[in-house]
């Protein structure tokens, strides 16, 4: 597992904007203008309406990229039974969701074991809340998080426009994780929505659209990491 770099805040580039028919290239190119992290968004078709990526594509962009950082965010119904996979896929962390606690629970998988199960598998555990969702479930799992993520948009696909509510997650949040837990946020993060959300007190910032999108993308994460609160 790779750790990830002292600099905060850490800009993570969310390849769901890149150009997939050149995402060596792509990932390349955004790492060389400063991006920390590659973040990489799977869809299953049902816990959101949509379809993105695999493990094959954390596999593909580990063999090309043998030192960067892979955070893998999984919007999926069923993380459990993807984990091994991307473990042996090179994934350095594993993202699940909290409002799939129900439906991972009705198969007798609890988040706690599932996190353990990350943990044994050389990865750092993280999980999500999307916007309607309050956190308070997410509380009795906090000392086991490596990361929390805090989604700004509704998930399923890049380009949606922040939702500034959602900050009082993260300084919910904030007050409560201890100094190894990591607090992220994703969708809608751009030069403008940056500074509530690291004022807020989020360390990483997934940027999709904002960055691949940009004229100069080198522009985008040197906002970014100036970002204050
Ligand atoms: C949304 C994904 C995000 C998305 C962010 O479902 O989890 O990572 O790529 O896209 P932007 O930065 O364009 O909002
Ligand atoms: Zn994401």
């Amino acid at each position: 597992m790779h750790k990830l770099p002292a600099n905060r805040p850490l800009v993570a580039a969310s390849i769901l904007s890149a150009d997939f028919g050149r995402m060596a290239e792509e990932c390349r190119d955004v790492l060389s203008r400063g991006a920390d992290l590659l973040h990489i968004d799977v869809m299953d078709g049902h816990f959101v309406p949509n379809l993105t990526m695999g493990v094959d594509m954390v596999r593909g962009l580990r063999r090309h990229f043998p030192d960067v950082y892979l955070d893998c965010h999984l919007m999926v119904e069923r993380p459990d039974l993807f984990v091994d996979m991307f473990a042996a896929a090179g994934a350095d962390n594993f993202t699940f969701h909290l409002e799939v606690s129900r439906p991972m629970r009705a198969m007798g998988v609890e988040p706690a074991a599932l996190i353990d199960r990350i943990h044994a598998l050389g990865m750092h555990a993280g999980m999500a809340v999307n916007p309607p969702t309050p956190p308070d479930g997410l509380a009795p799992l906090l000392a086991k998080l490596d990361l929390a993520l805090v989604m700004s948009v509704n998930p399923g696909r890049s380009g949606q426009a922040f939702i500034p509510e959602v900050l009082e997650k993260v300084r919910w949040l904030k007050a409560r994780v201890g100094p190894e837990t990591r607090l992220e946020i994703d969708g809608g993060i751009n030069p403008k929505t940056v500074g509530a959300a690291v004022g807020a007190g989020v360390e990483v910032l997934v940027t999709a659209s904002a960055l691949f999108g940009a004229a100069d993308r080198g522009a985008v994460i040197r906002d970014l990491h100036a970002a204050k609160g």
